[in-house]
């Protein structure tokens, strides 16, 4: 029998989400069942033959610029969070966990094909790990993690978000890559650029969307991702991260009530006062988007507000929709410190970037 992940669509969907306590998610006691993340010969096996697909067999690069080991560790680092929250996944899906509840003529299907993404996943891990290891540079640790989320639209609705985020940060990599000479690693990210594609039109067309939503999709950079997965899915703490040189900016959240819709608007958002409760001078900051691979939109800073009991501040800023050249697909929204006049790529924002990064997701 096969159902296809796409026709098991919302119907299925038992409950709705109650509160519970979220445990964080951690590989310690082997939820995948195969060792992971630190397989032996006979699990890698086992894995592949789960994915459909193996590791790739021939040569890795014996030596890299120091910038392509901290794009590799950035790789590792994104995969494990990715398989963890597969594997949390498969777990609510399987025990029928309020929110992830399925009939079994869905629930089989959806366990099957979520089972053959974690461990395509996996391989992905264990493949930028072992490119380290052989390189003698620092592996990746797995840490503990969290989702905030708690029903299965919402899950598969963040895995688009994410998703969209290494969509947009694979191909500046492969720029870095070219530029430190190690362009013998571009394929096989590209390889894996075109494979989480295919996740997310599955995952759009599973939430009935059009499987591809844009034309060019939205350039990121190592920094926004990092610290989008530090921010959103790392428990503090419970890993090593320093060994990962990139900035982990201060957060900025969308306070306006989500979906954002369509249109042009005003949102609305939030980032955190110093930690000794000083008020920043925000006349020299301003709001700037990164929409698809368009020049980046910077916005002022409207009605800066400080809220002292809560140490936060909150200000607005116009959202210019109009979904064509800007607004459709994933947006980055980034406050930066510094002249914007002359910002032409993601990276150029990246480099003023205090807090962020801010993800707007429009159908
Ligand atoms: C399983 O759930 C779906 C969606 O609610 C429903 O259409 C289908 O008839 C159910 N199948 C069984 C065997 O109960
Ligand atoms: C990477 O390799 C190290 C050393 O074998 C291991 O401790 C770690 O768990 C691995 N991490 C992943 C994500 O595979
Ligand atoms: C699994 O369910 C728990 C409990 O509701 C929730 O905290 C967690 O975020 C869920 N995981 C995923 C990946 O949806
Ligand atoms: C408070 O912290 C901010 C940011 O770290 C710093 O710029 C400022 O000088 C500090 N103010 C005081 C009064 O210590
Ligand atoms: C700023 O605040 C004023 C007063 O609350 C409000 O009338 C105005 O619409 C706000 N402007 C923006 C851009 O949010
Ligand atoms: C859409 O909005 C962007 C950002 O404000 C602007 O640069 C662009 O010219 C607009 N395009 C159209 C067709 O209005
Ligand atoms: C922006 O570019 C113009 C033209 O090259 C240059 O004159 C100006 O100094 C630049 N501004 C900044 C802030 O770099």
């Amino acid at each position: 029998m096969h159902v296809s992940f796409a026709s098991a669509s919302l119907i299925g969907l038992s409950c709705l989400s109650t509160l519970t306590s979220a445990v964080p998610f951690s590989f310690a006691n082997d939820p995948t069942g195969e060792g992971y993340p630190t397989p032996n010969a006979q699990q890698v096996v086992q894995i592949e033959t789960q994915a459909h697909g193996s590791l790739p067999n021939g040569p890795s690069p014996s030596s890299v610029s120091s910038d392509t080991v901290t794009s590799l560790q950035l790789i590792a680092f994104n995969e494990i969070f990715e398989t963890a929250f597969f594997s949390s996944l498969i777990q609510n899906v399987t025990n029928n966990v309020p929110g992830y509840g399925f009939n079994a003529t869905y629930q089989d299907p959806i366990v099957e094909t979520l089972t053959v993404i974690r461990a395509q996943e996996e391989l992905h891990t264990l493949f930028a790990n072992a490119s380290l290891i052989a390189l003698g540079a620092t592996p990746v640790q797995t840490c503990a993690f969290m989702f905030p989320v708690t029903t299965f639209p919402d899950a598969i609705a963040l895995a688009i978000k994410f998703t969209d985020v290494v969509l947009g940060t694979l191909p500046a990599i492969q720029q870095l890559l070219a530029v430190s000479g190690d362009a013998a690693l571009i394929p096989g990210i590209g390889s894996v650029i075109g494979q989480e594609g295919e996740q997310v039109g599955g995952y759009r067309t599973f939430l009935q969307m059009v499987p591809s939503a844009l034309p060019f999709l939205t350039a990121g950079t190592r920094e926004f991702a990092f610290s989008a997965l530090n921010q959103n899915f790392i428990v503090p703490g419970s890993c090593a991260i320093d060994y990962i040189n990139l900035p982990v900016f201060e957060p900025l959240a969308i306070t306006s009530m989500a979906p954002i819709a369509a249109q042009a608007q005003t949102l609305s958002f939030e980032f955190p006062m110093a930690a000794n409760g000083s008020t920043p001078e925000t006349s020299s900051y301003s709001l700037v988007y990164v929409n698809q691979q368009n020049l980046p939109v910077v916005e002022p800073l409207q009605n800066v507000t400080a809220s002292p009991a809560t140490n936060m501040m909150q200000f607005t800023a116009a959202f210019p929709y109009n979904g064509t050249t800007f607004g459709n697909g994933l947006t980055y929204a980034l406050v930066v410190c510094g002249p914007t006049e002359n910002l032409t790529s993601a990276a150029d924002v990246a480099a003023i970037t205090i807090y962020g990064p801010g993800l707007i997701e429009i159908n």
